[in-house]
């Protein structure tokens, strides 16, 4: 028997049960467990897998200690010798976040690779099943390494991949850049390297208080009235502040959201600029760019920035 693949499951529409096969929206995430999605493939059986419940959420609910119990899981299973690699079943509201966290702390060269999906698992077509097995066939592919988003035959880098549609299958791209991978047919087409970690490492997650990070868009009219107020909430908290802001275009902002955000950063607020633009980088401007990452993913990285 070889090295196991553990697969840790945290809910989602993967794990959804409908009333009925045709309902695709009026479903609860997260009901079943994921030794029974992997159940449902018996393309699966006699493989050497490890199945674990770490939660059973709807993605819209995770939090930042369910982060820290999973981030904690997966760098214990890595460092374990007889773990191949892990794969992660999660919802897809908020995978690009848990995927670019999971990239920047992990200390790993094994392969950790995220999937989902967008039907529930009483769907008359559910794409949970392929998706899984998928996976699977990414985390024991040999040279396959990194922090890996992977659905709908496509595999993604973690800090570029976005969700892009509410509720089409094809919900995930790579918008600046394009897939990495694809899955077909049960074998691996690789276009570009496999990325590597960060390993930034897990302790920071288990620093406390964790900051307050909160999104701004730039708008017609934005007027920058929000930000002190902000300030306010996250003294009275005691927390560090961290604002993200989404800027039109290149990311520019309003002459008067910009002056209420150079105010806060010269009072210690970190500041971290993205775009509304669903791809593309920040390039100049005097407030920090987020590069090419995607609102949410900006917000990791402050936060990580802050911990
Ligand atoms: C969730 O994110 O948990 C629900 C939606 C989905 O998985 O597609």
């Amino acid at each position: 028997m070889g090295r196991t693949v553990l697969i840790l499951g945290t809910g989602g529409t993967i794990a959804g049960v409908s009333a009925t096969p045709d309902d695709h929206v009026g479903y609860r995430a997260g009901a079943l467990g994921v030794e029974a999605l992997a159940q449902a493939l018996p393309e699966l059986s006699g493989l050497p897998l490890s199945f674990e419940q770490l939660a059973s959420i709807d993605s819209k609910d995770m939090d930042f200690v369910t982060w820290q119990r999973l981030a904690t899981r997966i760098q214990q299973a890595v460092t374990d010798e007889a773990t191949e690699a892990v794969v992660i079943t999660h919802g897809t509201d908020t995978l690009e976040e848990t995927a670019y966290l999971l990239h920047r702390v992990l200390d790993t060269p094994k392969p950790v690779i995220l999937t989902a999906a967008m039907r529930p698992a009483s769907s008359r077509s559910p794409d949970g099943p392929q998706n899984l097995l998928d996976a699977i066939t990414l985390a024991r592919s040999a040279g396959v390494h990194g922090v890996l988003v992977s659905l709908h035959g496509k595999v993604h880098a973690a800090d570029r991949v976005r969700k892009v549609h509410t509720y089409r299958v094809d919900a995930f791209d790579s918008p600046d850049g394009g897939p990495l991978a694809f899955v077909e047919n049960g074998c691996v087409r690789s276009l570009a390297p496999w990325p590597t970690p960060s390993g930034l490492g897990i302790k920071r997650l288990m620093r406390s208080p964790w900051p307050r990070i909160e999104f701004l868009t730039n708008c017609v009219d934005a007027d920058g009235a929000l930000v002190p107020l902000l300030q306010e909430l996250a003294e009275r908290e005691a927390r560090p502040l961290g604002l993200v802001v989404a800027g039109t275009g290149n990311g520019t902002l309003s002459t008067a959201l910009e002056a209420a955000l150079m105010r806060a950063q010269s009072q210690g607020v970190a500041v971290l600029r993205c775009s509304r633009c669903a791809a593309g980088p920040v390039l100049g401007g005097e407030l920090p760019s987020a590069g090419s990452l995607s609102a949410p993913q900006a917000r990791v990285e402050l936060l990580l920035q802050l911990l």
